[in-house]
């Protein structure tokens, strides 16, 4: 089965060996512009030529496809509720549902377990609607694709499954993914899903930072990002540093409150950050995030942790 990871920047598809652990076939490459936006599907025919060039050359055995999606349209709710048979429980979600979305119609709603409470008592799941009309593109793309669709899944727990299995996370981890356009904040406790966010910060906005300094367009802008350590304490860079920590930190203010929510909920801090998605690259960053919460920021340049990981968490089955 092939893992495909569309991206607003890079599109990922990975595939795995048969026992699914480890991902053997990892490719990257641009997305064609205008095509996704915010987890919608634009250009499903520009899309699946694009795919389709990709798969001919390095997936032709393949039949099989998931995705994994990621937008802030996705209603994602943690729900904890006293402990019921799955029959009752399956009834009473649909309630819950209904108190969160007024308009349920036009979602395609899941559920799945994350644990129970330590006396038992309780059963915590997390609740996922996304809009039918997201799902319908990818629905849309696999047909014209000609792979059967098995899975859809969302980020924050494609993203849980890969590190629970690359990682074995103790304690409370955050992963906080930086992408081009949105940032994902996936908590894991104790080794279980604890929940996730999505904040609007990725590297675009660095580019759109330099951009408007020196009066250039995004793909200038998007060099000199990936060649210049201005976001290190180096005096050539001053005031694009400055503007740089302006806003970063206003970014990193928002994730606090996030994890505020968390310590608050669990009464646990969180004791690390895992740091991937492709604009983890920014020389300086970790450092900065470090620096910020004072909290130990780890992360790991190859691909496979810094690309891959939601392309890969889609093919892992269980869990
Ligand atoms: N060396 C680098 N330094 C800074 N940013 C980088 C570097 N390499 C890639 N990026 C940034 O990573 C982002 C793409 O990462 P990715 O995780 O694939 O995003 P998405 O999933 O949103 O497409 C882009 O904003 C790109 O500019
Ligand atoms: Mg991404």
């Amino acid at each position: 089965m092939i893992g495909i990871d569309i991206g607003s920047f890079y599109t990922k598809i990975g595939s795995c060996d048969k026992k699914n652990n480890k991902l053997n076939n990892m490719v990257m490459e641009r997305t064609p512009q205008n095509c996704i936006r915010n987890g919608y599907l634009s250009d499903i025919n520009v899309l699946s030529d694009f795919l389709n060039e990709i798969l001919k050359k390095k997936f032709t055995k393949e039949k099989k496809l998931s995705f994994c999606i990621s937008s802030t349209d996705i209603i994602i709710r943690e729900i904890v509720m006293p402990f019921m048979k799955d029959d009752e429980l399956k009834n009473a979600l649909k309630y819950e549902i209904d108190q969160y979305i007024p308009n349920s119609d036009d979602y395609i709603v899941d559920y799945k377990q994350i644990g129970h409470d330590e006396d038992d008592k309780k059963i915590r799941t997390i609740i996922v609607a996304a809009p039918k009309e997201m799902i319908s593109g990818y629905l849309n793309l696999a047909k014209t694709l000609k792979l059967r669709l098995e899975i859809i899944d969302i980020y924050s727990n494609c993203i849980y499954k890969s590190v629970k299995k690359l990682c074995k996370p103790t304690g409370s981890l955050s992963v906080i993914n930086v992408g081009a356009e949105y940032t994902d904040i996936t908590i894991i406790y104790e080794g279980k899903y604890a929940f996730s966010r999505i904040v609007r910060f990725g590297g675009n906005d660095i580019n759109e930072i330099i951009a408007n300094m020196f009066n250039t367009d995004f793909k200038t802008a998007e060099e000199y990002k990936r060649e210049k350590p201005f976001f290190i304490d180096d005096e050539n860079y001053a005031s694009l540093r400055e503007n740089t920590e302006k806003y970063v930190s206003s970014k990193l203010s928002e994730i606090s409150r996030i994890f505020d929510f968390f310590e608050s909920s669990y009464h646990k801090s969180i004791n690390e950050i895992f740091l991937i998605g492709g604009t983890s690259k920014l020389t300086g960053l970790k450092k900065y995030i470090e620096d910020y919460f004072k909290i130990p920021v780890s992360g790991n340049d190859d691909d496979l942790y810094t690309y891959f990981m939601p392309a890969f968490g889609s093919l892992i089955r269980g869990e």
